[in-house]
């Protein structure tokens, strides 16, 4: 029996990743860049067993459903093609950090995935490599396997879509204020929502414009220039919404807190407080600012009616291999 474990964490982009060019590879149809979020983690062990009749995989310690099971084991059968190897394999997956409430955690699952079974199956995968896997999963989980603020050039297919690093955790100082204000599951997953981009009349205006932005926001965190960052990391978050709200059928993830809080931001910002925000596919809002604002930006966030908690990362580092016992915790 094979066993491995790797540690990896969530992102957040601030240009973001809507749509696909190849649904089934997952190549996207515009770049995007994230920063990966330190302190939150999917541990991940795989072990390969002649044993099992089975794939199976347990998540935070419960049988999980097929739907995921299935999305497990399309990693595992690209992880035995590339090994040789035929066996079933136990997954056991944890995370420290609630699941559902908008923090990307397919994001670290299928990196962490991606390290656990390729290593548990005597493969020594590069980063681009490792990358290349993980986006087979979830195509943000790509973003998760480099270090720090992370760019996933899209390419035009498997070989050439992959994400690299553009700066290490230690390059700038952000954190990202994470504003919880719905605890529930999103109504529609993101896997079905790139599937209804193409029907909005916006998106072709978003993905045409996306070499420009992508050029802006990597600009301005090589200069550390948190007010051009702000202003593009916005109206990307915008964009994508706006794409999802103009989609067949609409899509809105937005809640009136969620406006709220974004609007309070651009008011906090022109006050000459250093924050921006951006949203994934739910209503849960990412608030942005730099190390020495953020007790200031809590005060304000939690005086906000609706807020249920506040969640903070700085920029964190790359999948790595772990030890497989232990529980984990921030
Ligand atoms: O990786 P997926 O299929 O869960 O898509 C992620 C989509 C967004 O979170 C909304 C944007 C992004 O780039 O992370």
């Amino acid at each position: 029996m094979h066993t491995a474990t790797a540690q990896a964490s969530p992102n957040i982009a601030f240009i973001k990743y809507w749509g696909n060019l190849d649904p089934h590879l997952r190549i996207p149809l515009n770049g995007s860049i994230s920063m990966n979020l330190e302190g939150l983690h999917t541990r991940t062990t795989v072990s390969f067993d002649p044993g099992l009749e089975q794939d199976e995989l347990i998540l935070n310690g419960q049988p999980a459903p097929a739907e995921a099971i299935r999305r497990v084991s399309d990693i595992l059968d690209l992880v035995r093609a590339m090994a040789g190897v035929s066996h079933p394999a136990r997954v056991e997956s944890e995370n420290n950090f609630p699941t559902g409430v908008g923090i990307a955690s397919s994001a670290a699952a299928f990196a962490a995935l991606a390290a656990a079974a390729s290593s548990a199956a005597g493969l020594s995968l590069d980063e681009a490599a490792l990358s290349r896997l993980a986006r087979r999963g979830s195509g943000s989980a790509c973003r998760s396997v480099p270090g720090g603020f992370v760019e996933w050039l899209p390419g035009k297919d498997d070989r050439s879509s992959y994400a690299v690093s553009i700066a290490p955790p230690d390059y700038w100082n952000l954190v990202d204020c994470i504003v919880v204000v719905e605890e529930t599951h999103k109504p529609v997953g993101s896997s079905t929502g790139h599937g209804l981009a193409e029907t909005s009349p916006l998106q072709a205006c978003r993905v045409a414009d996306a070499p420009r932005r992508l050029e802006s926001c990597k600009k301005a965190i090589l200069a550390r220039d948190f007010e051009a960052f702000a202003e593009i990391t916005e109206l990307d978050s915008n964009l994508m919404h706006a794409v999802m709200m103009t989609s067949t059928p609409a899509l809105f993830y937005w809640t009136p807190i969620s406006l709220e809080i974004m609007l309070s931001a651009a008011r906090w910002r022109a006050g000459g407080l250093p924050v921006c925000y951006t949203l994934d596919a739910g209503p849960n809002v990412h608030l942005i600012t730099t190390r020495s604002y953020l007790e200031t930006l809590k005060a304000k966030v939690q005086s906000v009616p609706g807020v249920r908690r506040i969640l903070t990362a700085g920029p964190g580092g790359p999948v790595k291999a772990v030890a497989p016992h232990g529980k984990i915790f921030r």
